[in-house]
């Protein structure tokens, strides 16, 4: 996407040809500044810290780090210890686990004086293909908008409430759930984001409301609890959210709070879709709600907020008692009745083992 009217992705190969840039995601909205991978540490210190995060970008960053491990040491325990310590990293999203078995199928069976080019040259299609898989994405979401648009009366815009950042900033480029958003904006359908804050890291009013920001697409930033009040006044007329692990029954993982919206949405006949590119499918978790793994951050994420004083310097206050217990669950799960539909790199699916099945054998067949 444009930044300031300069193309721009979240993560590159520097000059170098080495060493890999990403952009700093905890500095904005505040101020764009990038950051240099070198070392693996780096690249796990990266995902881990959420330097970068969002399923897709986490994979891409992580098939990074396998390169810079190999470039430093090509050996069969270098392989293994990169794994180890990439895996290790965030347990929700799975793309993280899809980009490492991918770079090692890519890389285990060759000599070691190939594995560094090699690894450079499949970590890079790894990017290319999330770039395309939101391309498709942002293709087949769009007649959903469009339907919507036409049922509208002339100039009356489409609401869009969207949960988190599943934008270009949490991929390699475009966004999932944003992919619709900006082909309908661009194609001149007059259009309006709901943007939930996303407490507690504010992904949502930090990082949504400046890409949307940056590409001109009209927003408004609401307190996450303000959704269900929308949609019960007619404030809303489809929701979006993006995931960060789909398990083989249709069940949807994403942002803590997606559920609730999607109850919202469910009690107030707002259709209710998910942005789902083809890696973030586990088809080895056969029930959603029960299989998978929900991360658990740092406390001071929910004790404490950071944000920009008036006379422009960063700090972060604590919010919360000290003493008061805190709990940080980062993310849930939105059981698939709830959804109305999966808009995949291969058409809109139901939210169905079946229709999961019949889009993705290839997928699924891996898994069994
Ligand atoms: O904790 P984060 O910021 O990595 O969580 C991101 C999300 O939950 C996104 O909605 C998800 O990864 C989909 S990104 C296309």
């Amino acid at each position: 996407m444009k930044v300031d009217g300069k193309p721009m992705r979240t993560i590159w190969v520097e000059p170098d040809g080495r060493s890999v840039g990403i952009i700093d995601q905890t500095a904005l909205p505040h101020r764009l500044t990038t950051a240099r991978l070198t070392t693996l540490d780096e690249a796990a210190h990266a995902i881990r810290a959420m330097l970068i995060r969002g399923a897709p970008l986490i994979g891409a960053t992580a098939a990074y780090g396998v390169c810079l491990a190999v470039r430093q040491d090509s050996s069969d325990d270098s392989l293994d210890r990169a794994y180890a310590v990439l895996i290790a990293t965030r347990p929700t999203a799975i793309n993280l686990k899809w980009a490492l078995d991918e770079m090692m199928a890519a890389l285990r069976n060759r000599p070691r004086a190939e594995r560094s080019t090699a690894a450079y040259r499949r970590a890079a299609e790894i990017c290319e293909q999330d770039v395309a898989i939101n391309t498709a994405i942002g293709r087949n979401g769009l007649p959903l908008i469009e339907a919507i648009a036409a049922r509208k009366k002339s100039g009356e815009r489409v609401n869009v409430l969207t949960h988190c950042n599943a934008g270009w900033l949490a991929t390699v480029d475009v966004g999932t759930a944003t992919a619709p958003i900006y082909l309908a904006y661009d194609s001149g359908i007059p259009l309006h984001v709901f943007a939930d804050e996303t407490r507690p890291r504010n992904q949502g009013a930090s990082l949504t409301a400046w890409e949307l920001g940056k590409h001109g697409v009209p927003h408004t930033v609401i307190a996450d609890n303000a959704g269900g009040h929308l949609m019960q006044h007619g404030l809303v007329d489809l929701v979006i959210v993006g995931t960060d692990r789909v398990a083989a029954n249709g069940d949807v993982c994403n942002k803590i709070g997606t559920y609730l919206k999607a109850l919202a949405a469910c009690d107030n006949n707002v259709p209710f879709y998910v942005a789902l590119p083809s890696p973030t499918i586990d088809f080895t978790v056969v029930d959603g709600v029960a299989g998978i793994p929900i991360e658990q951050r740092g406390a001071d994420e929910v004790a404490s907020m950071t944000g920009r004083t008036a006379d422009g310097r960063i700090e972060t206050v604590r919010i919360v008692p000290e003493g008061s217990a805190v709990a940080n669950y980062g993310f849930d799960v939105t059981p698939a009745r709830l959804v109305t539909g999966l808009i995949t790199e291969r058409g809109v699916i139901a939210a169905a083992p079946a229709a999961l099945a019949g889009a993705f054998p290839d997928r699924a067949g891996k898994a069994e």
